[in-house]
């Protein structure tokens, strides 16, 4: 069974076939109806259930129109008017799920959950953000800087600001990719040691943005304040010095690329002149998170890798 959880389930070759397949996909359907499907339908007659107990537009959009364009269909549930909402466990929802559909697509909190989701599911299980990791946008995030001419290995990327999920797993993608991850975080809101380690040596935490940034060929952030995190006045000044800035961009490589995952908080994570700017790659990697949904969709269903 080929369950989704986290990068390391696929491992680098397969995430290599994951990028090529949605770069060739994505070519080969170019100026098609965004809802035809694929000629190859590889995935015809496959129902995938999408459970959300968090909001989503991206991750919801992108596998509602990822399973269509690989012939299947969807549906989606959100968790609060399914019985999960009322305490039925997730084992016996993972049951059932998996004598009708033929996979299933997560978000939720704790980790836990589709740990115990994956474990009594017969079916694959794709992680769409957890408070842990966000896998799925990962796949993307990397199509995109390689579509845009970067070779991934011996890259260097840096991070800025909170030590979240989205960041993870790009520390485990350096781990897996080849690259260097360098991460600014202010104290107190440093990633977890076990995610560092997911970068086998390649990832590292460092205090000052600037030396992040030094010769990086991407800048990458994402919001201050995670879904479910608290906030707070506290949280914000922490995060200031963080900030993506054009003096910032200007560390970095000339030429370096700056992602996000979105949603963006202009001029909180980052100044409107970067996210807005010829240097953002944001509507390619918002784009490619259906591309690259596709391939791990194929992946899962052991049609790819
Ligand atoms: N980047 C991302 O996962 O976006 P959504 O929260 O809109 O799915
Ligand atoms: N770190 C963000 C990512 C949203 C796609 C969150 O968890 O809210």
């Amino acid at each position: 069974m080929r369950h989704f959880l986290n990068l390391t389930d696929a491992g680098g070759d397969a995430i290599a076939a994951m990028i090529n397949d949605a770069m060739d996909r994505k070519a080969a359907r170019a100026g098609m109806p965004k809802g035809a499907a694929d000629k190859d339908a590889p995935l015809a007659g496959r129902t995938l259930a999408m459970i959300f107990e968090k909001n989503s537009t991206r991750t919801r959009v992108s596998f509602d129109m990822a399973i269509r364009q690989l012939g299947g269909t969807s549906l989606i549930l959100d968790a609060g008017t399914t019985q999960l909402g009322r305490g039925e466990t997730i084992a016996d929802t993972a049951r059932v799920l998996s004598r009708m559909v033929d996979a299933i697509m997560i978000r939720t909190d704790d980790h836990a959950k589709i740990e115990e989701l994956a474990k009594h599911a017969d079916v694959p299980v794709i992680n769409g953000l957890t408070d842990y990791s966000h896998p799925c946008q990962i796949v993307a995030d990397l199509q995109t800087v390689v579509e845009h001419g970067l070779a991934l290995p011996g890259s260097k990327w840096a991070w800025m600001g909170d030590g979240n999920n989205v960041l993870t797993s790009i520390m485990e993608a350096a781990g897996l990719m080849h690259f260097d991850m360098v991460a600014a975080c202010p104290q107190g809101f440093q990633p977890e040691d076990e995610a560092v380690a997911l970068g086998k040596g390649r990832a590292r935490v460092v205090a000052d943005p600037r030396e992040a940034a030094a010769g990086a060929d991407i800048i990458v952030t994402d919001t201050w304040i995670s879904m479910g995190q608290a906030g707070g006045e506290a949280k914000l000044k922490a995060m200031m010095p963080y900030q993506v800035t054009a003096a910032l961009m200007a560390q970095a490589k000339p030429g370096a690329k700056f992602l996000h995952c979105l949603p963006a908080h202009r001029d909180e994570e980052v100044t409107a002149d970067v996210i807005d700017g010829p240097q953002s790659l944001i509507w390619d990697e918002a784009e490619n998170r259906l591309h690259a949904q596709k391939s791990v969709l194929l992946w899962c269903f052991g049609k790819l890798g």
